[in-house]
């Protein structure tokens, strides 16, 4: 199997789909893997979906490193991004040196939230030598402020900053961009201007691939589930219904051993 380093990803342009999901941990990462998804993102979805936070700005760097070592010890083949956290990226210097951390962990790449307004931050990273993956349009991290998460890019405001973001993360080098909640076919018109590929959540078809959260699409965290997913199993309710019979069985066998009551 190939392995899928941040160059072939950026080579995938306009040649094949791109898939991507999230990984949290060694067996997920090691399935996905052997399925051949080209990126697996330990993201900091991770708060929700396995800390049981309401959202990610709780995640911390320690909380990153962790998953994303549990994850590289899958040795993956696919490009194994790691997201920067929350406040983790807020000078040149603090980004560079948690990019490293997570490189060091075994992140082959590292994903931050933002376009021109944390470019500083991602040219040092790219100039330490740390392939870097963007994220534009909705972005989790910004939740306190935003108060809700909705769709970017309706208003001429949004659709241009957004547009010149996404100019402005190709000329710096970044190798992939997740589009997030991003208006149909503005997503659309971007993944149509930029060199690098575009992986979309939420932002229709148009982009040059997709992206997921895994949980929402195998149906392990059945408590939320954004409209946009289209869940392909229920492994929540066959995860209670195989506990469900174990205990059952047991229950039974015990019961049938009770000695009888004399009364
Ligand atoms: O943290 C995450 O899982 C992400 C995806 C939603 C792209 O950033």
């Amino acid at each position: 199997m190939k392995i899928w380093t941040p160059e072939m990803i950026k080579a995938s342009k306009r040649r094949h789909f791109l898939s991507a999901l999230t990984v949290y941990d060694y067996p997920m990462t090691r399935m996905l893997d052997e399925l051949g998804i080209p990126m697996l993102l330990v993201g900091d979805s991770l708060g929700m979906v396995v800390l049981g936070y309401p959202d990610t700005t709780h995640v911390t760097m320690d909380d990153m490193l962790h998953h994303v070592k549990a994850a590289a010890r899958a040795n993956p083949k696919s490009c194994l991004v790691g997201d920067m956290p929350y406040q983790s990226y807020q000078s040149s210097e603090q980004a560079v040196r948690n990019a490293s951390r997570l490189f060091d962990a075994g992140a082959h790449a590292v994903k931050l939230e933002g376009g021109q307004e944390i470019g500083a931050q991602i040219k040092a990273i790219c100039s330490a030598g740390i392939p870097c993956v963007g994220h534009l349009g909705m972005l989790p991290q910004h939740i306190l402020e935003e108060g809700t998460y909705r769709i970017k890019g309706r208003s001429g405001e949004e659709q241009q900053k957004l547009m010149d973001d996404a100019a402005f993360l190709d000329s710096v080098g970044i190798f992939a961009v997740v589009l997030e909640l991003v208006e149909h076919s503005l997503a659309e018109e971007i993944s149509h201007s930029v060199s690098y590929p575009t992986i979309g959540i939420g932002s229709g078809n148009g982009c040059d691939g997709q992206i997921l959260v895994t949980h929402d699409l195998v149906g392990t965290f059945p408590w939320f589930r954004p409209k946009f997913v289209q869940a392909r199993l229920d492994a929540a309710t066959l995860m209670k219904a195989a506990v469900k019979d174990w205990q059952n069985d047991w229950e039974l066998l015990y019961a049938k051993r009770q000695t009888p009551s004399l009364d």
